[in-house]
């Protein structure tokens, strides 16, 4: 189920086509907004989100809010476009407006520098308009219908916010209590060190400083053996390892037990395998975040993804002007202080989109139908 974005950050539109979804499937056009106006929420957020008020557009592939089988497109209009048309048109563009617009103190962290190079441009603005993370709107609304696919299975995805700044939420959470974290302002789940991490992002903004975290996400009702250890492109850790990568800021995902397994020895690590009689095989533990050999293994999927600081920074860092090569600081565009509220909703979109792909890879199907009675005859 091929996805492919396309739209720039003030251009348009966005937009995206899936392939290859199954038809039948019903889709709850509300539920794509709902998850369009959390990826805009949040503690900590910048101008930008008061601008847009994202909604999806249906353009292909879905008639009666059913989808048919054929390629399916999403279209979210860019309100901002209206102040940008002079100098983001695909028409010949104002060239004062473009030059009032041009970035060239390029921002360290972001795209700019290492994109101008290599696309051979002078003005940032043709790198960052890609780069920006306004394009993780679309790939929410596409999220959120594979989120419905995997529904229609029985498979839930949810997540939290663990830690922002250095404010850690060491507490364990049973699956069902985390959709509460979505109607929190920064989607943790302790009030107390959500109070704490909200003060800690106000200093600093106050600083004109940013800030990261780590989101945790879990998935339940994925049976066993979703991926393969045959070929290395089939594992399952590593096609959520790339998909959450490839999610702008995230520097790093863990999956069970992540970086810590490497200081425990292996009988702190493995978890134990049981069998009973109508309950099958099991474990106590789920220390491998239910993924073995790239394959599902039954158990709860246990992620976490770590996010940088937002790398434009209100007081900026010291960089170089691109043209004349003197020192300079860092341009500072309208931006987030942190948008960790928002990484949690992205993921989600991110991890169905895999977790759905594994499914039809293994189980194939035309229709809603078939893959559900193919889901349902599994182990
Ligand atoms: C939800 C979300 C919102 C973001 N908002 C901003 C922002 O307002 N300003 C900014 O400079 N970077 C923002 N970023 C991060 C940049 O898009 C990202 O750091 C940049 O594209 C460079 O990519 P890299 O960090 O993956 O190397 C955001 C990222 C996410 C996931």
């Amino acid at each position: 189920m091929k996805l492919t974005t396309a739209g720039e950050s003030h251009g348009k539109a966005l937009i995206a086509v899936i392939e290859g979804l199954p038809a039948h499937l019903r889709l709850n056009i509300e539920k794509i907004n709902a998850a369009l106006a959390r990826r805009q929420s949040g503690y900590g957020r910048g101008g930008r989100q008061k601008i847009e008020k994202d909604q999806v557009e249906i353009l292909t592939g879905v008639r009666n809010g059913e989808t048919l089988g054929s390629p399916v497109t999403l279209c979210i209009y860019n309100r901002d476009f209206e102040n940008w048309k002079s100098s983001m048109s695909a028409e010949a563009c104002e060239q004062a407006k473009m030059q009032e617009k041009s970035l060239t103190k390029v921002r360290p962290g972001h795209a700019d520098l290492t994109g101008m190079l290599k696309f051979e441009q002078e003005d940032a603005r043709n790198i960052l308009e890609r780069a920006s993370a306004r394009e993780t709107a679309i790939r929410v609304a596409a999220g959120e219908i594979y989120r419905q696919y995997l529904s229609a299975l029985g498979v839930e995805i949810e997540g939290y916010v663990k830690e922002v700044c250095g404010i850690k939420d060491e507490g364990r959470y049973a699956f069902e209590t985390l959709a509460r974290a979505k109607t929190t302002e920064l989607g943790m789940l302790n009030a107390e060190l959500e109070s704490q991490a909200k003060e800690k992002i106000a200093a600093l903004r106050a600083q004109g400083d940013t800030a990261g975290g780590v989101v945790e996400i879990r998935v339940k009702g994925l049976k066993c053996g979703f991926g393969s250890m045959m070929t290395y492109a089939e594992k399952l850790d590593a096609q959520l390892a790339q998909g959450l990568m490839s999610i702008q800021a995230i520097k790093g995902v863990e999956i069970g037990d992540g970086f810590g397994v490497a200081s425990k020895s292996g009988k702190d690590v493995h978890d134990e395998i049981f069998y009973e009689d109508g309950k099958g095989f099991y474990r106590k533990t789920n220390r491998a975040g239910g993924i073995e050999g790239g394959m599902s293994n039954g158990e709860e999927l246990v992620l976490r993804i770590a996010m940088k600081p937002i790398p434009t920074l209100m007081k900026g860092l010291q960089t170089v002007e691109f043209g004349s090569k003197e020192v300079a600081v860092a341009a500072s565009e309208r931006s987030d202080v942190c948008a960790i509220f928002a990484l949690e909703t992205i993921a989600e979109g991110v991890v169905a989109e895999v977790l759905a792909n594994a499914v039809e890879k293994r189980l194939g199907g035309d229709t809603m139908a078939q893959i559900c009675t193919r889901y349902d005859a599994l182990p």
